[in-house]
């Protein structure tokens, strides 16, 4: 820091055209050459080098989250950040609960409309992104994420923070006479914040996140990248976060502000090709000259972003940037014809491949987020079948090519035929090698001396034109598909391309129909009570061994040991709060107001709190291909012997929060057997059940804090083992503004989903 002049401070902090070694990144900090610092460069995104060639198509978030499998959640952590590290990408950016678009480095027109969720709204166009709605399981994929990507020396960035539900104005809009309608604000209670939408980013922070992106919307009625309430106040002091905080692209409005607000680094920053004007670098230089913006704080700013570059030994042979890099950016995939002026700026050469032998957990981890919700009289794993009906516009190659980037506004349905391993906009990823499910069961049933008779026009099977299917198959597999991209929210939960027509015509048809969903999540399923509907698998977005993860699980290669992160109700009426939509006519400009009425009840919550609601498929659920049993009592060990409701504050606060908060202060350990007929995995759960009448009101009537995921041989039994930290049985005191344990009696309960409870216990303080 002490050699750094004052120019050279903004320039850490400001995003830039690059220079050395560095070409322009989707974000890009240029070097400081007689400092040897080599700059940053920066890439989306969760699911793989986007932007870039021959790399690899990873699962989305949302598939990582069904497989409730912490070992696989951070083996794709690591093989994440090689790519990354290969590529020579400092930071990848995002986690998480959500994910961009693609043309903004060079799209002249200002911002567009887009977000970065949980999933409070299953319509939101990233839910896909991120990890699900529950706060427990997407800390721990947030904690294994960061963990593994790190351990490869790439910085994460977790994002985006904070309450970035929905695509719709995402960002502000500008009407004709120049008024300007601010983004929607996202305006959440204190304890909500806490309980819900900050608590894996806690565990980002506990786990070591080099940076957080805050998000385009608003918090609270201020940007969330000037909000020195969660910001400076929450992620800095509260967690106690040392990185730096990053603006999503776009997302800086003002100089002072966002510098005093907590701001540390402005993206994509001077790039002005990028059409969004520059915040930071001169006019920072200029506003701490002028003492709007301290010294200090530029210091603090400065130093927070060299940290974890130093942390992570990015000073030392960290690879050059791959040459193809600029080409893929800028020729091939936004093409001249877009941007004509970049048009023999860059010479196309043959990048990197770096893709070593990821295809392998890919294809593994694809099949581990398969949900199976129904199996009548196990119609799965097929067994000695072998004429087959393939019907769907999701099975083959898709007909566009093989990048899903384009703007929400050009395709809100996505693309017609063609499989969907990923969704669009930032968080997508261009794909070298994608396995169809076309391709891998075709290859299948061929191996096994079968047929397969293929129709994938769904407005075909819709409208019941089977005449060209004879015989009639054995097995009808309906693969359905349901596009989401960043840019858009989702324009309902249904599948996509007819489909519910097509499941109906085709269970008509074939009294053995399978029916495979790829899609971002929730989707509605008004069809899963069909008895001719034999068997449905919820596949999501597996990544680009897609045909092979489902053919392993369809034959039985591999059990189908995913789980649902999220519920599926019944109809959209119970899939939390509606999209926020003002009329276009508004000339308010704060008229995009959203206060999170609903609290914590979302998902799993929202249908426990009301006890007349089911959903079809709950949170938690997911059949395996042999049966669970679990002991009735569980058994709690207190680890203090008893336990103080207050943390201990002497211990300290480290990144993560208050150190006392990740004391191990209870194990529960309950005994699951496999009473069925094969191997399996059983995914046991915990849920702690904290008293209404010692909290306020607002506590959700259980949450997930604990789960497993045991492989179990044919008879045998494991022990479940759940480590209770401090925080799993404390609520946010808002008053105090601290966690406490309640007094009273606090409920464990433990079983295979949210809805199937089998042992409880009680502990009390
Ligand atoms: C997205 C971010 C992304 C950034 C850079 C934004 O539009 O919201 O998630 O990291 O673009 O591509």
């Amino acid at each position: 820091m002490s050699q750094l002049t004052m120019s050279e401070k903004v320039g850490l902090v400001t995003g830039s055209y690059g220079s050395g070694p560095i070409l322009p990144c989707v974000g890009t900090l240029a070097a400081i050459e007689r400092l040897n610092y080599t700059g940053l460069c920066m890439s989306d995104g969760p699911n793989g080098v986007n932007r870039q060639d021959s790399v690899s198509v990873f699962a989305s978030g949302i598939t990582v989250a069904a497989t409730w499998d912490r070992r696989l959640i951070y083996e794709r952590g690591l093989a994440l950040g090689e790519e990354f590290r290969m590529k020579g990408v400092h930071v990848l950016l995002g986690y998480v609960n959500d994910s961009a678009l693609h043309s903004q480095i060079l799209d002249s027109q200002p911002c567009r409309p887009s977000t970065g969720p949980m999933g409070r709204h299953p319509r939101g166009g990233r839910g896909w992104e991120g990890f699900g709605p529950d706060p427990y399981l997407a800390g721990v994929a947030m904690n294994e994420s960061v963990t593994g990507i790190e351990a490869t020396g790439v910085q994460t960035s977790s994002k985006h923070y904070i309450g970035n539900e929905q695509e719709t104005q995402r960002n502000p809009s500008t009407k004709d006479d120049g008024t300007v309608i601010e983004a929607i604000s996202a305006n959440i209670d204190d304890r909500t914040l806490h309980e819900l939408y900050l608590w894996p980013f806690a565990n980002a922070v506990r786990a070591g996140t080099a940076s957080v992106m805050c998000a385009y919307s608003r918090f609270d009625q201020t940007y969330s990248c000037a909000s020195s309430e969660i910001l400076s106040t929450i992620l800095k002091e509260e967690l106690a976060f040392p990185g730096y905080v990053v603006s999503d692209f776009g997302a800086t409005h003002s100089t002072v502000d966002f510098a005093e607000g907590g701001l540390d680094m402005e993206m994509p920053g001077n790039v002005t090709a990028a059409g969004f004007p520059c915040y930071f670098g001169d006019k920072l230089l200029e506003a701490v000259q002028a003492n709007k913006v301290s010294e200090e704080r530029l210091e603090d700013m400065a130093r927070r972003v060299m940290t974890p570059y130093f942390r992570l030994h990015q000073d030392k042979d960290f690879p050059e940037i791959d040459p193809a890099t600029g080409p893929v950016l800028f020729v091939t995939q936004l093409g001249h014809v877009q941007v004509p002026s970049m048009a023999g700026m860059f010479t196309e050469v043959p990048a990197l491949d770096v893709r070593a032998d990821h295809a392998r957990g890919i294809r593994e981890l694809g099949a581990a987020g398969t949900v199976l919700l129904k199996n009548v009289n196990g119609t799965l794993p097929l067994t000695n079948q072998t004429s087959f009906a393939l019907f769907g516009n999701g099975l083959p190659d898709p007909t566009v090519g093989s990048a899903y980037v384009p703007a929400a506004e050009d395709v809100p349905e996505g693309f017609e035929f063609g499989t969907l391993d990923i969704g669009g906009g930032s968080g997508s990823v261009r794909h070298t090698n994608l396995v169809s499910p076309l391709e891998a069961i075709r290859t299948k049933v061929k191996a096994l001396g079968g047929r397969v008779q293929l129709l994938f026009d769904n407005n075909e099977i819709a409208a019941g034109r089977f005449t060209t299917i004879y015989p009639t198959p054995q097995v009808c597999l309906l693969f359905l598909k349901a596009w989401a991209t960043e840019g858009a929210d989702r324009p309902d939960l249904n599948l996509q391309w007819n489909a519910t027509k097509a499941v109906e015509s085709t269970a008509a048809l074939c009294p053995n129909t399978i029916v495979v969903t790829h899609g971002p999540g929730v989707v509605l399923m008004p069809w899963a009570d069909n008895e001719n509907v034999t068997a449905i698998l919820a596949a999501h977005y597996p990544g680009e061994e897609i045909g092979n993860s489902i053919t392993d699980v369809l034959w039985g290669t591999v059990e189908p040991s995913g789980r649902l992160p999220y519920s599926i109700p019944k109809d959209e009426a119970d899939a939390g709060p509606p999209i926020l939509v003002v009329p276009e006519n508004t000339t308010d400009p704060g008229a995009w107001t959203e206060d999170f009425v609903e609290g914590q009840m979302i998902d799993y919550r929202y249908f426990d709190a009301n006890s007349g609601k089911e959903p079809l498929y709950e949170f938690g659920y997911g059949l395996s291909y042999t049966e669970f049993d679990m002991e009735p009592g569980l058994n709690v060990q207190l680890m203090g012997g008893s336990l103080n409701q207050r943390v201990n504050k002497s211990m300290g606060i480290a990144p993560g929060g208050m150190v006392d908060l990740w004391t191990n202060v209870a194990v529960v350990t309950v005994n699951v057997t496999n009473t069925g007929g094969r191997a399996g995995s059983a995914v046991p759960q915990l849920y702690v059940s904290l008293p209404q009448d010692t909290t306020s009101p607002g506590t959700p009537v259980k949450v997930l804090r604990g789960f497993n995921k045991l492989h179990l041989r044919k008879g045998e039994t494991k022990q479940a083992t759940f480590e209770l930290l401090r925080r799993d049985l404390s609520y946010w005191d808002v008053q105090e503004k601290e966690w406490v344990i309640p007094r009273g009696q606090i409920t464990l309960l433990s079983g295979f989903s949210s809805k199937d409870l089998r042992a409880n216990t009680t502990i009390s303080v």
